[in-house]
């Protein structure tokens, strides 16, 4: 044989085994699971463009005309509860089917990770933190960070009572009309910030000397979910300020826990998460990334469900007296299969056959629409009614905070925060008045959903 012809066959042989023959078993594995198993293809977006730009052009529409929620309860209506689309020419399944979240949350868990959607843009703020990574160096990160989340919800009443009782003394005495948004921003800033890094950032109090950190800290997590190239000017200048700031708390808990071990162990007053991480490593630069990472979560999702609450408890005078926490700010969730495996559903027109999800798919798994879906929730599934909860029991129907070993941490600390704080405001106050001339709820994007025009009422003692 030629050199020439030697050539040639390696070639053959490549092209052969590293293209033709995954698409060949692709295909048979894909054979294999309808024959076999029964999957069934779930119904497909239209798209105009092979890579999938045309859906992603109406998507930033929608967010700018304040309509992304409407327009994807149309996109389900037209489709399906489980429908395929593209994005950036890779599968993105969108559901709202409560059983596809549970299977990918739970029964397929391992087969199923954020790191291949987080980490590249990630690593560069959150280095190896809990948000952008899975597999053990998540596990790692769980088991560090759990410990306090375990006891926060419980032990934290002083530090709940030192800020409630500040922003109270804040808020207008004379029934003028005040957003409270913002003050629950500030609120939650406060406790947040004393939880996570040991220091309250004062945010009540003086407003102004948090305002370059929390600007620096947006815009350092605004970048992180960008390209590169699209990231702000100084988004490395943010994330150097914020870098510095959180190490300079990573110092003073460590300088801390070396006095209260000289004083004989001395407990701690307060559960402060950096002390915690503090007993279980020294390592400065991971302590850094998961104060960072736990922080981007906490600093004001708590402050936008408040916000929403009173926002509706404001239009509902009837519901004041009997608050129940109903709206949580969340939207949609991502997980990008690791590994090709069969959902138990979400295949075929109705949704009920099973799906096969190839590796490299992603799923969209929209928590906000499942927590509206008129056959589980009823035909008032968008009225403000918390008297519902006292007789349903909803599971996956109702996952603000996820669900399975990946459930947000600190979903107990939030229910005691937030049950804490409306309950204040309750007693504190014989009324609640709306002040705002638009009654509709609209929405706007930030990392999450907060209302537009914000919480505008007056408060009456
Ligand atoms: C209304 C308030 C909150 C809601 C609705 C909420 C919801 C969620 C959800 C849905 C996830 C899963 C995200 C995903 O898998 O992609 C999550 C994760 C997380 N949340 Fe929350 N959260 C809230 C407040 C907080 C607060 C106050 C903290 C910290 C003090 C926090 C810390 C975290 C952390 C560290 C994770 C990552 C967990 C992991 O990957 O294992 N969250 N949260």
């Amino acid at each position: 044989m030629t050199s020439f012809a030697i050539l040639g066959l390696t070639f053959a042989i490549v092209i052969l085994s590293r293209f033709l023959l995954p698409q060949v078993q692709r295909t048979i594995r894909k054979w294999k699971a309808v024959l076999y198993i029964g999957c069934r293809e779930p119904p497909r977006y239209h798209h105009k463009d092979p890579l999938g730009r045309d859906l992603f052009r109406r998507t930033i529409e929608a967010y700018k005309e304040h309509k992304f929620l409407d327009f994807t309860e149309r996109l389900f209506q037209e489709h399906g509860n489980t429908f395929k689309t593209i994005t950036e020419g890779k599968v993105l399944i969108k559901t709202r089917d409560p059983e596809v979240s549970k299977a990918v949350y739970t029964t397929f868990f391992d087969k199923f990770g954020l790191q291949p959607i987080r980490y590249e843009g990630g690593k560069g703020f959150f280095g190896d933190g809990i948000l952008v990574t899975d597999g053990a160096q998540w596990k790692r990160s769980r088991t560090l960070i759990r410990p306090a989340f375990d006891i926060a919800h419980i032990a934290n009443f002083n530090r709940l009572d030192r800020h409630v009782s500040r922003f109270l003394e804040i808020l207008p005495q004379d029934g003028s009309t005040i957003d409270l948004l913002p003050l629950f921003k500030r609120l939650t800033l406060d406790l947040s910030s004393e939880f996570i890094f040991g220091k309250a950032m004062d945010a009540l109090s003086s407003p102004e000397s948090c305002k370059e950190f929390i600007t620096a800290f947006t815009t350092a997590q605004r970048g992180v979910v960008m390209k590169p190239a699209a990231r702000e000017k100084n988004w490395e200048a943010s994330c150097q300020l914020v870098t510095k700031y959180v190490d300079d708390r990573v110092e003073e808990a460590i300088e801390r826990a070396s006095s209260a071990q000289k004083m004989s162990g001395g407990s701690a007053k307060y559960v402060r998460l950096v002390d915690e991480l503090v007993k279980a490593t020294q390592d400065r630069r991971a302590l850094r990334y998961q104060v960072l990472s736990v922080f981007s979560p906490a600093h004001d999702t708590v402050a936008v469900t408040l916000g929403n609450l009173f926002f509706h408890l404001a239009r509902n005078p009837l519901a004041w007296d009997r608050l129940r926490q109903e709206l949580l700010p969340t939207a949609h969730h991502h997980r990008q299969c690791l590994e090709t495996c069969i959902l138990p559903c979400g295949g075929g027109a109705d949704g009920k056959r099973p799906l096969l999800v190839e590796k490299g798919n992603i799923v969209e798994t929209n928590f906000r629409l499942m927590q509206r879906g008129k056959s589980y929730w009823g035909e008032d599934a968008e009225e403000f009614r918390p008297e519902r909860w006292e007789n349903i029991r909803p599971t996956w129907e109702y996952t603000p905070f996820s669900g399975g070993p990946r459930i947000c941490p600190a979903f107990k600390l939030v229910y005691t925060e937030c049950e804490y704080i409306a309950a204040a405001m309750l007693r504190e106050f014989s009324g609640l008045e709306n002040r705002d001339s638009e009654l509709a709820w609209i929405e706007e994007r930030r990392l999450i959903f907060q209302s537009k025009n914000g919480t505008l009422v007056g408060l009456r003692r």
